[in-house]
């Protein structure tokens, strides 16, 4: 019969995302070296961990408020106000993780068959959501020192429904200045366009670099939505705790997704971030100032390689890397691996990232310092047989 379908064949939601997501599917294994993933290898500082211990003594054992632990959304409305807009406790959803918040985001405002616009290369996650509400993910490639490109954003704008800010940007480590982020304000009132900024790295930028954040534009307020994370700020990633700020209707309906999938918060895990807001630390300066080094060593490690050309990120914990020698992400990955280092392909961050691969230095010292050499060796030894084969 026609429509008889086998039932085993995941379902029409779960095929869309297939079709465009390159996002690995298992982790690396533990025999080779892994800069793969965004995961600090820092622990979480005792503070907040023994904040969770505290308050699983003290009874946070039950469900919570849908929308987040009020005392925490107090203090993450104070702390977003200090960027000069005022926010309100009802104008922030807690989630899981950043994920949590960026997904509920997506799954609450946009309609299949929406455009949603996407700077790439970017975050992989946003266009595997953009495709499982079925509206079309629209890639306009970043100019070459990967900032955005406003004209060729201003040529798709037009009936456009939102767009999808990494600041500072994964996978390229760029941080877009205060003129880029007015102009993209500007352009997103013009199209009535709403804004995502996922500013995950907003602590990890180096020095030199002024990070300007999306909260301190006044134009872009009324049509924000800040996605926010305690993952790498605060070496929580195993934590799952983040939150969306967003004008009060976005977030009463964001909640809703929110609950909808999750139901409601670990309540002593909420306490526990609580405890990271409001407690003062020079931890996450201790942790940039660390990865500053990683960076430091890494670009140290690759700068006399042949073949190959290396950003300096401004910010975030990932070198981009590309290839001169005409090589495609896949080859890279796969001959990493050879190498015994797990990296990322970086046409998983949008078509303009084939050619390029990703390096995370948010591993050891000791991880940084054996793996990218292995990678330098891996493009010495590419690049040499490339060439050797063209002659
Ligand atoms: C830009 C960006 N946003 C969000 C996330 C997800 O963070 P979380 O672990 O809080 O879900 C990541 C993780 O790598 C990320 O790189």
């Amino acid at each position: 019969m026609a429509n008889e379908r086998d039932k085993h064949e995941p379902s029409l939601a779960v095929q869309r995302i297939a079709s465009i997501s390159r996002r690995p599917a298992v982790r690396p294994g533990p025999d080779v070296i892994s800069l793969s993933s965004g995961d600090p290898n820092f622990e979480t500082p005792a503070y907040i961990r023994q904040a969770l211990i505290d308050a699983i003594t003290e009874g946070y054992t039950h469900y919570t408020d849908n929308q987040g632990d009020p005392q925490l959304r107090a203090a993450l409305a104070a702390q977003l106000s200090a960027g000069g807009q005022s926010w309100t406790p009802a104008e922030v959803v807690v989630t899981h993780g950043g994920s949590g918040a960026v997904a509920a985001s997506v799954i609450s405002t946009i309609n299949p068959g929406d455009r949603v616009l996407l700077p790439e290369p970017t975050y992989s996650l946003y266009a595997d959501l953009v495709r499982f509400v079925d509206a079309e993910p629209i890639f306009v490639q970043q100019t070459a020192d990967f900032h955005l490109d406003l004209d060729a954003l201003a040529a798709v704008a037009p009936g456009a429904s939102m767009i999808m800010l990494c600041h500072p940007n994964n996978p390229t480590g760029v941080v877009y200045s205060r003129s880029e982020l007015e102009a993209l304000a500007a352009l997103a009132e013009a199209h009535d366009l709403l804004v995502l900024a996922d500013e995950a790295y907003d602590h990890i930028v180096y020095p030199g670099v002024a990070f300007v954040s999306t909260l301190t534009i006044p134009a872009l307020r009324p049509r924000l939505l800040y996605c926010q994370t305690f993952s790498k700020t605060y070496a929580m990633t195993g934590w799952r705790i983040g939150y969306l700020a967003a004008p009060e209707p976005i977030v009463k309906a964001a909640a809703r997704i929110h609950r909808t999938f999750n139901g409601t918060m670990n309540a002593a895990v909420q306490r526990a971030a609580l405890a990271a807001v409001t407690t003062p630390s020079d931890g996450p300066a201790l942790r940039c100032a660390e990865f500053d080094r990683r960076r430091q060593l890494a670009l140290d490690i690759l700068a006399g390689v042949e073949g190959i050309s290396v950003n300096a990120p401004d910010g975030a914990f990932y070198l981009f890397v590309k290839s001169l020698d005409g090589l495609s992400s896949h080859e890279m990955l796969m001959a990493a691996d050879e190498f015994g280092v797990a990296i990322r392909a970086g046409n998983e961050y949008g078509p303009s990232g084939e050619g390029f691969v990703r390096i995370a230095f948010s591993s050891s010292v000791q991880e940084v310092q054996e793996g990218v050499t292995r990678l330098g060796h891996m493009f010495r030894t590419m690049g040499g047989s490339r060439h050797r084969q063209t002659l």
